[in-house]
């Protein structure tokens, strides 16, 4: 599809008002100075990123249109691949838990452990405390764990009080903190004790996610390539060094789906890389295994705290079209994307590093690239790199040369 059938489509399946097909033609309308300066400090401009869609996903036998952003070559082209694939078998199934979130106060000077049964015993105190922070963000338990002092920091043992909290449909960063702040002064009179660190924990593994997808051995290559990728996954399982290279890949697709939707994706990768070292080795983050009869099956598990509400998804005008092509009802269901797209990456990246390898893929988006800074326009674009990639020469130079010759024949 050239652009505007691209937004044809959109308009049509995911039924785009006329602003926001404007929006799309025109990104640089999207968001104002003055918002930018509402959002943070000292801000002086805005800097863009190319959106695309991924295509051809079906999870849980829904179709869904993925709106990604970034800037590397391939990324969507790899992921949309896989989402083709899978789709012979019927797509991706996904489940999550509920939006459970931790946040934590750390208390010092503490008495071992009559302090934290203290905390216990006036549980309800701080869970109202806690819950008159919030009306949409609910806390459902107390619990209390004791730390030593590893780095003899003069802390002695710390008591860590957590507040077990339903986010439901926001990330719930923000309440969770607040949530922190309100119960400390009850915490320090409980236990006689000093509040240092009230935060919530990104490390979201009461919200755990999964995916999996099963890829029929016919559309990979054979049951030989099969074989290749599960070589690959034992490299990436028990080598840190690959596992950081194979899950960065994972990640493309994770973060340009969580920058196009508004998510905090720092804390979305820190709590996946926490949790691919859960015992202790960073390992890869996805498993693959041979069904009984030789197909590829692949499976994700990992943490993802995302939102549909609060944050920037209501106030980012991208961000809320890129919500409206997803379709999804609820912070489970975009969890499950955000699974689904990163096991869809994943399947992609090892299947080429298989097989052809990666540059193959790259060199088109390379050579096109090199088209285009060289001045190629339009059709041009497609022709200066086919003939640069056919030639085995891709530089700006010969890019010029090209496009001076196609003028020269009109
Ligand atoms: C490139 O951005 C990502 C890959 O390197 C991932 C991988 O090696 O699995 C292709």
């Amino acid at each position: 599809m050239d652009k505007d059938e691209r937004l044809l489509f959109l308009r049509n399946e995911a039924n785009l008002s006329e602003s926001q097909i404007e929006l799309l033609t025109n990104p640089s309308s999207s968001i104002s100075f003055d918002m930018i300066n509402g959002m943070i400090e000292n801000a002086v401009g805005i800097i863009s990123m190319p959106l695309g869609i991924a295509t051809d996903f079906l999870i849980n036998g829904k179709e869904y249109i993925i709106p990604m952003a970034t800037e590397e070559p391939s990324v969507i082209a790899a992921c949309s691949k896989a989402a083709k694939i899978a789709r012979n078998s019927g797509g991706f199934k996904a489940n999550a838990d509920e939006a459970i979130m931790i946040g934590q106060v750390q208390l010092v000077s503490v008495i071992f452990p009559d302090s934290g049964l203290k905390v216990l015993s006036n549980k309800e105190r701080l869970l109202s405390l806690a819950n008159s922070t919030s009306r949409s963000v609910i806390a459902t338990d107390i619990k209390v764990k004791w730390l030593d002092d590893l780095i003899n920091s003069g802390a002695g043992k710390m008591l860590i009080v957590e507040i077990i909290v339903n986010t439901s449909d926001a990330m719930g960063a923000n309440a969770i903190n607040s949530m922190c702040e309100a119960i400390s002064p009850a915490l320090e009179q409980i236990t006689d004790g000093k509040a240092v660190v009230r935060v919530l924990s990104n490390y979201a593994t009461r919200r755990l996610v999964r995916s999996n997808a099963v890829f029929h051995k016919e559309d990979l290559g054979g049951e030989n390539i099969v074989d290749r990728i599960l070589y690959s996954y034992s490299f990436a399982y028990s080598d840190v060094y690959r596992a950081v290279t194979h899950n960065k890949g994972i990640m493309n697709g994770i973060d340009a789906l969580a920058i196009a939707t508004g998510q905090d994706f720092r804390a979305i990768e820190a709590a996946a890389h926490a949790y691919a070292s859960r015992d202790g080795t960073y390992r890869s983050m996805t498993r693959w295994s041979k069904t009984s009869n030789g197909d590829l099956l692949g499976e994700l598990e990992l943490p993802i705290a995302v939102g549909i509400v609060g944050g920037v998804t209501n106030v980012h005008p991208m961000v809320m079209l890129a919500l409206k092509l997803l379709r999804v009802e609820s912070s489970a269901d975009l969890a499950m994307v955000f699974s689904a797209v990163g096991l869809a990456q994943n399947l992609s990246a090892i299947l080429a590093l298989a097989t052809v390898g990666i540059q193959k893929g790259h060199m088109r988006l390379h050579a096109r690239n090199i088209a285009i800074s060289a001045g190629a326009l339009g059709n041009q674009i497609d022709l200066v790199a086919d003939k640069m990639i056919r030639e085995g020469k891709i530089s700006t130079s010969r890019a010029k040369e090209i496009i001076i010759s196609i003028i020269d024949q009109r």
